[in-house]
């Protein structure tokens, strides 16, 4: 039998490095890559700007709906704080509604995707044949990111940061609508103890398995 479609999700909590395992794979089959996050967060930052307020869910979904495509390249896409506005706008059914059918039109790609958020494996792209959850240790996903803001010239305390990862963990897993979860069929990948180049070969190993074995 032939391998599947190379249709690839990717899940998981903040800086667990599903980002960077996405990329490579995205490379490695040659299929483009949506990051997901940098929707939810278009949609904090247009609050922002506005001088709106993330938890207003009607001014969110209109935000959600009119999504303006500049900001995407916007140098505060990735701060910390925005990264809260993204957590908590994310939380509204009608900003998850509104995103929905990019997300999946990018997932119906016929050489095949890799999306990652924390929904794709159950709601984006449920019928995907391979999917991994990607985690770590909340305490090395905190240094981690720490270290990138760093990087960034946007240096934190690496207590400042862990506060805001579980933060985040807390309200990206509690929400009632397609919380952050592990698809029954996601295969676990935790990179706590894994270099880059490791996490990346593991999780080529576990989605080769799975677009064969379909
Ligand atoms: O992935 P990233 O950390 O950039 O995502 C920012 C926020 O967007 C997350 O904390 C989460 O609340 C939200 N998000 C989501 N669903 C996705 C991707 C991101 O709710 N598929």
């Amino acid at each position: 039998m032939p391998p599947a479609r190379p249709l690839i999700a990717v899940d998981g909590p903040a800086a667990s490095g599903k980002g960077t395992v996405a990329r490579a794979l995205a490379r490695h089959y040659g299929v483009a890559h949506l990051d997901t996050g940098k929707l939810y967060r278009a949609v904090g930052l247009a609050l922002r700007l506005a001088g709106g307020d993330p938890a207003d869910a009607v001014a969110a979904t209109a935000a959600a709906e009119r999504l303006d495509e500049a900001l995407l390249g916007d140098p505060d896409l990735m701060s910390a704080m925005n990264a809260q506005s993204a957590s908590i706008v994310s939380a509204h059914p009608g900003v998850r509604a509104a995103l929905l059918a990019r997300q999946r039109a990018f997932a119906e790609a016929p050489a095949g995707a890799v999306l990652d958020g924390r929904d794709i494996g159950t709601v984006i792209a449920p019928h995907a044949p391979a999917k991994l959850f990607v985690t770590a240790a909340p305490e090395v996903r905190a240094a981690r990111r720490a270290a990138e803001l760093a990087r960034a010239g946007r240096a934190q305390p690496v207590e400042a940061v862990l506060a805001d990862i579980l933060a985040r963990d807390a309200r990206d897993t509690g929400r009632a609508d397609a919380p952050l979860a592990r698809a029954a069929d996601a295969d676990l990948l935790d990179t706590s103890d894994l270099t880059i180049d490791a996490a990346v070969a593991r999780a080529i190993a576990l989605v080769e398995a799975r677009l064969r074995g379909h």
